[in-house]
């Protein structure tokens, strides 16, 4: 192999000074101090080129789509399957129509409780979750609890934020309709063994739909080899677009379900006695979608698979690490969620100053940052606090950025 080949063949270095300068928000100060972004698990910056295809499909190839003969509508229909087959392509899955369009994650579960679960529901019948779930996994059962008796099983965690998975697996029974579980904690950064659960859930004859809302952004997901029945994520937390996600679903359980919403797109012929629904994956797309979102999320994802998902990976995990070192020698500080698998978040707090005055002094200093509960409020009160403050990290992230988050919370240490 000559020195060329071997050259082209190795890992491209990830450089996050240069990445840094892909997104505009970032080259701004807050209160005079250079912007601090640490709370991209609430929602990530985007990259100029996410930016710059959302303005060029509304200058360039706009139009309705699914129903003008017209080019330009069918340049905006080709723009809209092309953005999920990559997401088909970026999860692995079998086919495109395996891909769902929805606002966000939590559409997403919503679809698979009121389509899936909700029909196969009796009184008495439950669902297993984690204890460390975001609100978006927690809230759809309840509401079909409230209406049709399902029972909402919770798998508890350790006080490290760690899923018990012998009491996960105790809690698998004949009445389980789905095991829904989060991939990565939003509040604590505990990655779940989600392969494990999978596994687990289908030795029971159980399906499994995984939020995978934290996880898409940092590291490959594959639903194939992950083999779960269904997976939903944001494309804003991805570095795309608010409004766009998806929900993936094998093709066989999309078909036999029954619609989320009715209206337009979702049908094939309608009259006044009787409607026909058109085939998967538009009998769940009801209405204009989110034309232009749905192609910056495909510019979004060949962003991030260009940087490449393991490179990525590698430069979060030596950032989490430098992080954690640092954050524990700031007195009087407590990190909240100590898993031995962890990724990308830091939730803390602090003997001098509560969570919401953390926050706001360190905005002072240009540092965002999360505080409360993470909308994730039982896990929170599951390790003892009624708030944290976060600091969650991003692509971008430097440490640096960390480095002044550590010098603005000692300051604060010292003042109360
Ligand atoms: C783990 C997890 N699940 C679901 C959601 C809901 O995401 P969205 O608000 O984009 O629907 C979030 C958002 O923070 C999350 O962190």
């Amino acid at each position: 192999m000559s020195a060329a080949t071997l050259k082209a063949e190795r890992p491209k270095p990830f450089d996050v000074e240069r990445v840094r300068l892909d997104f505009p928000c970032l080259q701004q100060t807050v209160h005079g101090r250079p912007l601090v972004f640490l709370d991209t698990a609430a929602s990530a910056q985007k990259p100029a080129v996410v930016i710059d295809e959302l303005a060029r499909v509304l200058r360039e190839d706009y139009a309705n789509i699914h129903r003008g003969v017209y080019a330009l509508s069918e340049r905006a229909t080709d723009l809209h399957e092309a953005a999920r087959a990559k997401v088909q392509r970026f999860l692995n899955a079998a086919e495109a129509r395996e891909i769902v369009f929805t606002r966000n994650a939590t559409e997403g579960i919503n679809l698979v409780a009121q389509s899936f679960v909700r029909p196969r529901v009796r009184p008495g019948d439950q669902v297993l979750i984690t204890a460390m779930e975001h609100h978006a996994n927690i809230v759809p059962w309840q509401l079909l609890r409230d209406q049709l008796g399902l029972e909402l099983v919770v798998a508890p965690v350790n006080d490290h934020g760690e899923l018990l998975m012998d009491q996960f697996e105790a809690r698998l029974s004949p009445r389980t309709k789905l095991v829904s579980v989060t991939w990565v904690s939003n509040a604590l950064g505990t990655i779940n063994p989600v392969h494990e659960i999978v596994e687990l859930a289908h030795r029971h004859g159980l399906p499994v739909l995984i939020d995978a809302a934290q996880a898409v952004q940092h590291m490959t997901v594959d639903v194939q080899d992950l083999d779960c029945e269904f997976l939903v994520f944001s494309g804003h937390k991805l570095y795309g677009p608010s409004g766009i996600g998806a929900l993936y679903g094998k093709a066989d359980l999309l078909a036999a379900m029954p619609p989320y919403q009715g209206g337009g797109e979702m049908i094939s012929s309608v009259s006044f006695e009787h409607t026909e629904f058109n085939e998967i994956p538009y009998k769940f797309e009801a209405g204009t979608p989110a034309i232009e979102a749905a192609a910056a999320l495909g510019v979004a994802i060949d962003y991030v698979q260009e940087l490449g998902l393991e490179q990525i990976a590698a430069h979060e995990t030596d950032l989490l690490a430098y992080a954690t070192r640092a954050l524990q020698q700031v007195p009087g500080l407590r990190i909240v969620g100590t898993a031995r698998q962890k990724c990308s978040v830091l939730s803390f707090v602090m003997d001098q100053a509560h969570p919401q005055d953390i926050g706001t002094l360190l905005d002072l200093d240009g540092i965002a940052v999360r505080t409360g509960q993470h909308c994730a409020q039982p896990v929170i009160e599951r390790l003892g606090h009624s708030a944290t403050a976060r600091a969650s990290l991003g692509l971008y992230n430097t440490e640096a950025d960390i480095d002044a988050l550590v010098a603005s919370l000692r300051r604060i240490a010292s003042m109360f």
